[in-house]
């Protein structure tokens, strides 16, 4: 890896620009306010790649809900992609009887969200529902898609708005295509 000191000279292109993800995430939070109004909702952040996603999004949606955090850990193999995952926080409320609305910032292989579901769906909420900024379906390893997306992307290796490469590019306010150089051994 080849990680600069400017981070903005390490991307290649704007996948999609701060304006797009503005107006993108307004759609998206006024259409969740709507089927969640009323209704007795969490919203949970996994963390660490939806979080800056999850608070631009929560603030987007103008309904009584309530916000956990969530970081999971993979395991089995040492790869993420073995969709084997362990809670290393867990959300601090039961979700029995409650509605659950997953925040992720990309579904990839989808192996992540189809195994945190699996292990919520244990817990007897009355419904799960996943929202993915980005969702990369070129990638998908079993049967999954979010329920609400922000946009559909093609396989590139993307950073930003949460999204990283070994814990930085984190903090870019879009998301953009790194330089092959970058990441490249
Ligand atoms: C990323 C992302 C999803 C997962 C998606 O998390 O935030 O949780 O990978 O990949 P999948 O669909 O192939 O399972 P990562 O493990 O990189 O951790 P992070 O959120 O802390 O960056």
């Amino acid at each position: 890896m080849n990680i600069g000191q400017d981070m903005q000279k390490d991307i290649l292109k704007v996948l999609i620009s701060e304006e797009e993800i503005s107006a993108r995430v307004k759609e998206l939070g006024e259409q969740l306010a709507n089927d969640y109004r009323g209704k007795d909702v969490i919203v949970i952040c996994v963390l660490k790649g939806a979080c800056v996603f999850f608070t631009d999004l929560v603030r987007n949606m103008d309904c009584q809900l309530e916000m956990e955090f969530m970081a999971i850990s993979s395991y089995g193999g040492g790869t993420k992609t073995s969709g084997v995952v362990r809670i290393a926080k867990d959300i601090d409320t039961s979700i029995t009887n409650r509605h659950i609305l997953i925040v992720e910032d990309i579904m990839d292989s989808g192996l992540t969200l189809s195994h945190m579901k699996k292990l919520l769906e244990s817990r007897s909420p009355a419904s799960i529902k996943t929202v993915c900024l980005l969702d990369k379906p070129e990638r998908r390893e079993c049967d999954i898609t979010p329920d609400y997306c922000g946009f559909t992307i093609p396989n590139e290796f993307v950073v930003g708005y949460g999204l990283d490469l070994a814990g930085f590019y984190r903090n870019l306010k879009y998301v953009g295509v790194l330089k092959p150089e970058v990441y490249s051994e």
